[in-house]
């Protein structure tokens, strides 16, 4: 049976699927082209596999798994699946499956780089360093904002947005959450469940780790941001489209927040070029899961999944 795999990846994918005795070809489906360009690509790629491990920049639409007429599973090297068309997967009788719990830990650690970045003018420093700027430590140079004793109001408190809960209490932090459900893990660890209105009100730096569903598409658009505490920070590992990135850079341009950390954006790689020359703002490009043990395991229950699934056993991580 074949495997295709729509991007280079650590290589413990490929070995783990030749193991299993199964073919495997690497095709570089890329991103940087249309939606429908995208498409027709995937489906070159694609067409006659039984399996597929993809990456979250490929566009896995209903033209796609309708092309792709053998394929039982769709493995995603991602936690996320807004790429892949679910219920068109469904419909088509495609298991699709995702990487969960790998990347907890390596995308908390980005948020409070964010979030220590942004609150602590990091960039800032290094380019005063690095262009010459430092003459020498004054009372009034380059001061931020303290972490200790203010709120944090996490967006959405699945294991990501526990694991930063965890780390930011260490830092001293309040946490409060809005989310559908009480998550009684955060709770046993200090984190109060209130209303979405009243954690915008109230948080001094807000961090999202909601999934990218219909629901939560712009949640953070320009009446949440005008409900912002003058002076929030707000950060964004989770998807770009959670927040209204245009609004987001009024808001930040009028002053109502102190700054902003985002790893994700709304239609990447396309960054709004008004967030470029922004000093409060840190941006990085779409890091969450990248480091070298995360990466490997991605790429490993990637390749597990699609081994599960190929022998006619339960794939470990199916969505939905
Ligand atoms: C990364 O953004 C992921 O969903 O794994």
């Amino acid at each position: 049976m074949r495997v295709v795999i729509t991007s280079r990846m650590p290589a413990v994918a490929e070995e783990l699927l030749r193991a299993a005795r199964l073919e495997v070809a690497i095709d570089e489906v890329g991103h940087d082209a249309s939606e429908e360009r995208l498409e027709e690509r995937l489906i070159a790629a694609m067409a006659g596999a039984d399996a597929a491990i993809t990456v979250l920049t490929n566009p896995i639409t209903a033209t796609v798994l309708a092309a792709c007429n053998q394929l039982q599973v769709v493995a995603n090297c991602a936690v996320g699946t807004n790429n892949i068309d679910l219920a068109a997967a469904r419909a088509g009788n495609i298991v699709v499956t995702n990487t969960p719990g790998v990347l907890t830990e390596a995308t908390a650690e980005l948020t409070m780089a964010l979030l220590l970045a942004v609150t602590r003018r990091v960039l800032e420093g290094d380019s005063m360093v690095r262009g010459g700027g430092f003459e020498g430590w004054h009372p009034l140079m380059l001061l931020g904002s303290s972490l200790s004793g203010k709120r944090l109001g996490i967006i959405g408190m699945g294991r990501i947005g526990r694991a930063v809960a965890i780390r930011a209490r260490a830092f001293g932090m309040e946490i409060v959450y809005f989310s559908r459900s009480r998550a009684d893990e955060a709770e046993s660890s200090g984190a109060r469940r209130i209303g979405f209105d009243d954690l915008l009100e109230t948080s001094d730096v807000i961090s999202i780790h909601a999934p990218l569903t219909p629901d939560t598409h712009h949640l953070v658009a320009a009446a949440a941001l005008a409900k912002m505490k003058r002076g929030c920070f707000l950060i964004n590992t989770a998807r770009g489209p959670i927040v209204d990135e245009r609004a987001l850079v009024d808001a930040l341009e009028n002053n109502l927040l102190g700054g902003a950390g985002l790893d994700v954006y709304e239609d990447e790689p396309r960054v709004e070029p008004r967030l470029i020359t922004m000093k409060n703002v840190v941006l990085l490009p779409h890091l969450g899961s990248a480091t070298v043990e995360t990466r490997n395991e991605m790429a490993s229950m990637a390749a597990r999944n699609v081994i599960a699934v190929l022998s006619g056993r339960q794939a470990l991580n199916q969505v939905g």
